[in-house]
């Protein structure tokens, strides 16, 4: 099988969509989460969703489950949600408090920070110490939680590293989670993903979005748009600079990151119905820049800050070819509802984005599931993709070799 998928990655000849096959194959979906989510750095949430002791919170994707939890030390630990007696989920709650994990299958009880305390009826010489639920790779930037399953994780330290100083004035640590909707599309996550990485689709799509942001269209009148915008950011406290790493030109990061802020058109202080504020200024900002800022912190996880909230986005592989699009509005944790926010201002434009997302990437499958669908050529403003596809297929095609 490895041979033919060989084949297929030859075949590609880039700046286009992707054969059929990797987004209608068994074969490749289980490779993608083997060789591809399994290698990489993965947003699964914010720091203030678990402030306690034993509260805990668990990610699901393909077919891995982990669980983030804080432990009696107030550390954060993460790891995985397989039983080391016979391998049952441990943990079926998506979260909540609790003081120790026991499996539903055996008892087997594991601590909060994954070690195993007891085994019911084991051989004398059974040792605990060596039955722990497996770590995973975690880090903490600025509240925001990534985690890891592979040994081996792709280096993020570097990439975080350059992107503090672009990131930092808006003290994403201070955030609280508000909401956050699932819209499950009947399509292969890279569809999902591919159609997130371009704005071509915003102006024929989009028509809320493209009212307020000057994303959809890439003609000259926005660079003095940006200028202008830029000035401002520089004014109320933002760096104004933006960062591009991509894994493949680059030596010593090992993942995409991204940071570009953007301007929004004339009226409009975010990503408002109205074009007013949603929610408080978010860290030391000291006003509305009237910009929003495309983040990225390796490909599969994005997020788009404006002056008075963030919103992360996450597609999340469940099967071949269905993916939930989890959409998460953060605001500043002191803001609260009814006086500094309401959730069906904060949401609308996202919600009535993500609806029509979820439309066009369906049709994109049931295109693409055609025999008759062949890959087709990818414009300017699909830039995104093509970074996308050429780190992907090095990806799977190096873990292929490693495992063959
Ligand atoms: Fe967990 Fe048996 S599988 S205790
Ligand atoms: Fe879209």
């Amino acid at each position: 099988m490895e041979e033919g998928f060989k084949e297929l990655i030859s075949k590609y000849q880039g700046s286009q969509s992707l054969p059929r096959q990797f987004y209608t194959s068994e074969t490749v979906y289980k490779m993608d989460i083997q060789h591809y989510w399994n290698h990489s750095w993965i947003w699964v949430g914010h720091i203030n969703q678990i402030p306690n002791v034993g509260d805990f919170f668990v990610f699901d994707y393909g077919y891995e489950s982990v669980i983030i939890a804080r432990d009696k030390n107030d550390s954060v630990n993460a790891f995985l949600n397989v039983c080391r007696h016979r391998g049952s989920r441990v943990c079926i709650e998506k979260s909540g408090n609790t003081r120790l994990f026991v499996c539903p299958y055996h008892a087997w009880t594991y601590e909060l920070n994954g070690s195993l305390r007891a085994a019911r009826e084991m051989e004398e010489n059974f040792n605990t110490a060596e039955y722990s639920l497996k770590k995973v790779n975690l880090r903490i930037f600025h509240g925001l939680i990534f985690i890891c399953v592979a040994d081996n994780p792709p280096n993020i330290d570097e990439g975080l590293l350059q992107l503090e100083p672009l990131v930092e004035p808006f003290e994403f640590e201070n955030l609280k989670i508000v909401h956050s909707a699932n819209y499950p599309v009947a399509a292969n996550w890279k569809l999902a993903l591919e159609n997130y990485m371009e704005c071509y689709h915003c102006a024929p799509a989009h028509l809320e979005y493209s009212r307020s942001h000057s994303l959809k269209d890439p003609s000259s009148a926005n660079i003095e748009l940006k200028n202008c915008m830029l000035k401002k950011s520089m004014d109320v406290g933002l760096s104004g600079e933006e960062l591009h790493i991509n894994l493949l030109e680059s030596n010593n990061v090992e993942m995409d990151f991204y940071f570009s802020r953007y301007p929004l058109f004339q009226g409009y202080k975010t990503g408002s119905k109205s074009g007013e504020k949603l929610a408080p200024l978010l860290g030391r900002l000291k006003d509305f820049d009237g910009g929003t800022s495309d983040i990225q912190i390796g490909i599969l996880n994005n997020f788009l800050s404006y002056s008075d909230h963030v919103i992360g986005y996450r597609f999340i592989p469940r099967s071949l070819q269905i993916t939930d699009i989890e959409v998460i509005w953060m605001v500043r944790e002191d803001a609260e509802e009814g006086k500094d926010y309401n959730l069906e201002d904060l949401t609308w434009l996202w919600h009535c984005t993500s609806q029509d997302d979820e439309r066009i990437i369906a049709l994109n499958q049931k295109g693409v599931n055609s025999n008759h669908y062949v890959p087709g050529p990818l414009s300017n403003m699909e830039w995104g993709i093509k970074a996308f596809h050429a780190g992907y297929l090095k990806q799977l095609e190096e873990k292929t070799n490693i495992n063959s």
